[in-house]
């Protein structure tokens, strides 16, 4: 597939939103400064897929978060806004994510991948 251009100026603070990539269903998230600090706040080394949240955003870009939207055990869709850590939840097996996307709680082994993508300008990104 082709890479995709997406404008982020309508997303707004706090709303995610989903799209499609090469068939994949992809998430678009506006995290907010609280949910910012969360991912950044924690000990990475204690993770069951240790990445650091700045790993997994591009610089001085920590508000986007983007992430493929299938859940890693089999492949559920988490619902957004869920869960103890404030990312998702999988309403399949109740696995958790924070809102870096990566794994605290449930058996999916792995965080939700960061697919390839850049940014464009600086409201808009290609992914792909
Ligand atoms: Fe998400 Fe099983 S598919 S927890």
């Amino acid at each position: 597939g082709a890479p995709v251009e997406f404008d982020l100026t309508p997303v707004a603070e706090g709303q995610i939103v989903k799209l499609f990539w090469r068939g994949k269903l992809i998430f678009v998230r506006h995290r907010t400064a609280e949910e910012i600090k969360e991912a950044e706040n924690v000990d990475v080394a204690s993770l069951r897929d240790p990445q650091a949240d700045s790993a997994r955003v591009k610089p001085g870009k920590a508000q986007w978060l983007i992430v493929y939207g299938n859940c890693t055990h089999l492949g559920c869709v988490p619902l957004g806004h869920e869960g103890a850590f404030h990312g998702w939840q999988c309403p399949c097996h109740g696995s958790v994510f924070d809102t870096s996307g990566r794994i605290r709680q449930g058996p999916a082994p792995t965080n939700l991948p960061v697919p390839p993508y850049q940014f464009v300008s600086d409201t808009k990104i290609q992914i792909g």
